[in-house]
């Protein structure tokens, strides 16, 4: 094994969470990771949920169209196949490996919805919150296939996948000025580790999906969410993956926003009147219409 690097000093775990079992859209099961309860503490993200079943009445309802203002949505599909469609006109196919960024803004409808019969479905949505002054800009949508997204690799057979932020010097497939995202997906074998410089400030923690792995002697089982502790005297953070399998997880980092955080559902903004706003706003059709499917 290497040696660990005795300069770098690693944030800690500070608190280890358990999803919540829900369902969301017509009837898809998943487990909410990032609660409105942490919305707090991990700013600027707003919610993730993992979802992975090989049972087609888990998901086969998909999510039929629905509106969003406010923030951006992030959904990274490790195995299946879904269609977008949304208001702004844009549609697309997201599969094994690839992921659609989409900034809501000032808002959008659409749906989400699989293209596929049966076999398995796996993959994480992330919500990443805009500052006020961005909440009502115009929809941004991207999609970016498996190929498209850059990676890093190191010795051992270490490898990121660079969704947001930098990693190693190689930037990665979406950068955001304010809240400065970082989002890895990190795939690490028996005993191997990642290290990876955090700005001071920024909130960060890890989702493990497969395996198992420790942060400064904590350790974080599968399905586990590790919030990591803001240390002030730490460059980043360390992962040690456990001896006897494979590990793969993600880690996510941003800036805080620090401003008011106003939840009704798929809108997010900095006050109730504005969320009242949302709610007119959509009923008046001032979101548009998917296309029709
Ligand atoms: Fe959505």
């Amino acid at each position: 094994m290497e040696q660990a690097n005795k300069a770098f000093v690693s944030r800690g775990v500070e608190r280890l969470v358990t999803g919540v079992p829900t369902s969301d859209g017509a009837g898809v099961k998943l487990t909410r990771v990032l609660t409105q309860q942490l919305q707090q503490r991990l700013d600027p993200f707003l919610m993730l949920d993992a979802f992975g079943t090989d049972q087609r009445e888990d998901y086969i309802g998909g999510f039929p169209d629905h509106p969003h203002r406010g923030f951006e949505t992030v959904t990274y599909m490790i195995a299946g196949r879904m269609r977008h469609r949304d208001s702004a006109g844009n549609e697309g196919l997201l599969e094994n490996g690839g992921v659609q960024w989409m900034t809501a803004g000032r808002g959008v409808v659409h749906s989400e919805l699989p293209e596929q019969e049966d076999g398995r479905m796996e993959g994480f949505q992330l919500w990443l919150n805009l500052p006020a002054r961005d909440k009502m800009r115009a929809p941004w949508y991207r999609d970016l296939k498996a190929a498209e997204l850059p990676r890093v690799h190191s010795a051992g057979g270490v490898e990121a996948v660079v969704i947001a932020g930098a990693s190693q010097g190689v930037q990665g497939a979406v950068q955001r000025d304010t809240t400065e995202p970082l989002y890895l997906d990190i795939v690490l074998p028996p005993g191997q580790r990642f290290s990876q410089p955090l700005e001071a400030g920024h909130n960060a923690f890890v989702y493990v999906y497969r395996g198992s792995v420790s942060v400064q002697g904590s350790k974080v089982a599968s399905r586990q969410m590790a919030i990591l502790d803001n240390d002030p005297l730490a460059q980043g953070v360390e992962i040690v993956a456990g001896t006897e399998e494979e590990a793969r997880l993600l880690l996510i980092a941003g800036k805080p926003l620090r401003e008011p955080i106003a939840q009704y559902g798929p809108f997010v903004m900095n006050t109730r009147e504005e969320l009242l706003q949302a709610v007119e706003d959509f009923q008046a059709g001032k979101f548009g219409a998917p296309v029709a499917q």
